[in-house]
């Protein structure tokens, strides 16, 4: 029987990253994508796994990739994130564009595409990292609370369809997690991205990754569902005990 493979979307930086090198510890042959490909292809090479070209934007760059994948048990819908911080009225649909091409169509293209190999694994598991932005509305964040919650939903409708398949589903809804996350969010400004985590103590990716490696090794018949983790200083959205 060949290795079980797990492919992790958005690999190159953040939670897609740890994870990658956490399935890997526990013998899975990985297959890493992102649009940097110098940076899967350095991952791949440490964890002795597969890099690939991924814009899970982009019709046919999914195509090539689900199509040169043989075998697919874990599929890690992982690559997303937010972009800006407008309200409703002065809302970038740019922004929203990206965000929801990102986060729910991505999601969705790569889904659909490995949802047969999936199934014929015998064992398949999706795992889908939303956000507790699928979970609650904030001011300024309607952008990407509303994709997570599109992309929340369409994890969880598969929960129903693809009952009696030998398929499970996890959606981890993550606090605030320091990667890249904000410096994509604010366009690349450092100081205001590290503000997000100034005087708290954050969620590292390695966190994350954590829970997916114990997802991924529970036995078959145990489905983790929903998974929510915030760092202790985090209530909510915009609910922080800060140190100053
Ligand atoms: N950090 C947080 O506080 C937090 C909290 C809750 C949920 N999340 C979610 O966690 C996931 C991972 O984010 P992160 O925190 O690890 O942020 P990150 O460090 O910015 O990583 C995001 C990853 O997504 C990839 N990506 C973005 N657009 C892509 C595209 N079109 N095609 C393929 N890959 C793409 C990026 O790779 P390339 O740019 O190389 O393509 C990168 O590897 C996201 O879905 C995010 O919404 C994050």
């Amino acid at each position: 029987m060949s290795t079980r493979t797990a492919l992790v979307t958005g690999a190159s930086s953040g939670i897609g990253e740890a994870t990658a090198r956490e399935l890997a510890k526990q013998g899975y042959h990985v297959v890493v994508g992102a649009r940097r490909f110098d940076r899967v292809q350095r991952l791949a090479a440490e964890i002795g796994g597969t890099a690939v070209q991924l814009d899970v934007t982009d019709e046919e760059s999914v195509r090539a990739c689900t199509d040169a994948l043989e075998r697919v048990d874990v599929l890690v819908n992982n690559a997303g994130g937010a972009k800006g911080l407008a309200t409703v009225a002065e809302a970038d649909l740019d922004d929203w564009r990206w965000m929801w091409e990102t986060n729910v169509l991505g999601t969705l293209r790569l889904t659909k595409a490995l949802l047969p190999k999936l199934i014929a694994s015998g064992d398949g598991l999706i795992v889908t990292v939303t956000s507790i932005a699928a979970m609650h509305a904030y001011p300024n964040g309607s952008g990407y609370t509303s994709a997570k919650h599109a992309q929340a939903v369409l994890h969880r409708t598969l929960r129903d369809e693809l009952l009696g398949q030998p398929v499970r589903l996890t959606e981890i809804a993550p606090g605030a997690v320091e990667t890249e996350f904000s410096l994509v969010r604010f366009n690349g400004d450092s100081e205001r991205a590290a503000k997000v985590y100034e005087g708290i103590d954050p969620l590292y990716a390695q966190d994350i990754a954590e829970i997916v490696g114990f997802v991924a090794s529970r036995p078959s018949h145990v489905n983790l569902d929903t998974i929510v983790v915030k760092p202790r200083d985090q209530a909510g959205p915009g609910s922080f005990a800060r140190r100053s």
